[in-house]
């Protein structure tokens, strides 16, 4: 069964604690995006944030920083259950290395623009692929279609993998994207930017 795990790129900083709370019991995880202000222009957050919502609920952490090797240590000191980097990051190999020795699960992501055979020399190493369906960097993005089918690929390749798709996430496309065969649907701006996000989380999940 498909689970959501909501973005807290997209909530109010000031409440993250509070909202991470509220939403935690209907997800499977937290999704937190770290951007380095050079793999992507955005500056977000870092393991000490991370930190301020562990024991909530597990911590995917997904980092999109050009040097991922240099930053493993500090996020799972940090609590993170999962961390995700990305194939067109330096050293790919040798963070999912450092992220398995640490005994955490290994995500790898690409940018949409990115050929999915970017993840092939991961589909056994990682415990999670990340086709993204934006491009990384901001909240509030727009779906990219062409998703459906890497994840019905991805599916395909790698059975066993956890599947994620991240950007754009919604209670409309939320079906679509669990048939396709997606286990972690992140979503930050049609949870947090709901009137309720409960319910919001709850939809997205095809809990109601
Ligand atoms: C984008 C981030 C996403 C983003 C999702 O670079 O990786 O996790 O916060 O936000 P929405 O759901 O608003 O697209
Ligand atoms: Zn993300």
């Amino acid at each position: 069964m498909a689970v959501v795990a909501p973005s807290m790129l997209g909530a109010d900083f000031g409440r993250l604690r509070e909202l991470a709370e509220l939403v935690a019991p209907h997800s499977g995880y937290l999704h937190m995006d770290v951007m380095d202000g050079h793999f992507v222009p955005n500056l977000t957050m870092g393991p000490d944030t991370v930190a301020a919502l562990r024991g909530v609920a597990p911590l995917d952490v997904h980092l999109m920083v050009t040097d991922p090797l240099d930053f493993v240590e500090a996020f799972a000191d940090a609590g993170a259950d999962i961390i995700t980097i990305h194939a067109e990051a330096n050293n790919a190999g040798a963070a999912i290395h450092a992220i398995h020795a640490r005994g955490l699960r290994a995500g790898v992501a690409i940018r949409p623009s990115t050929p999915l055979s970017a993840l092939d020399p991961w589909l056994e190493a990682a415990e999670l692929l990340l086709p993204m369906s934006v491009e990384p960097g901001y909240c509030g993005q727009v779906f990219d279609e062409g998703t459906y089918d890497r994840i019905r690929a991805l599916r395909k390749a790698a059975p066993d993998a956890l599947i994620e798709v991240d950007g754009g996430v919604t209670r409309e496309n939320a079906t679509a994207l669990r048939e396709a065969g997606a286990d972690i649907l992140v979503s930050g701006s049609a949870i947090f930017g709901a009137d309720d996000p409960v319910a919001a989380t709850r939809a997205i999940a095809g809990l109601e």
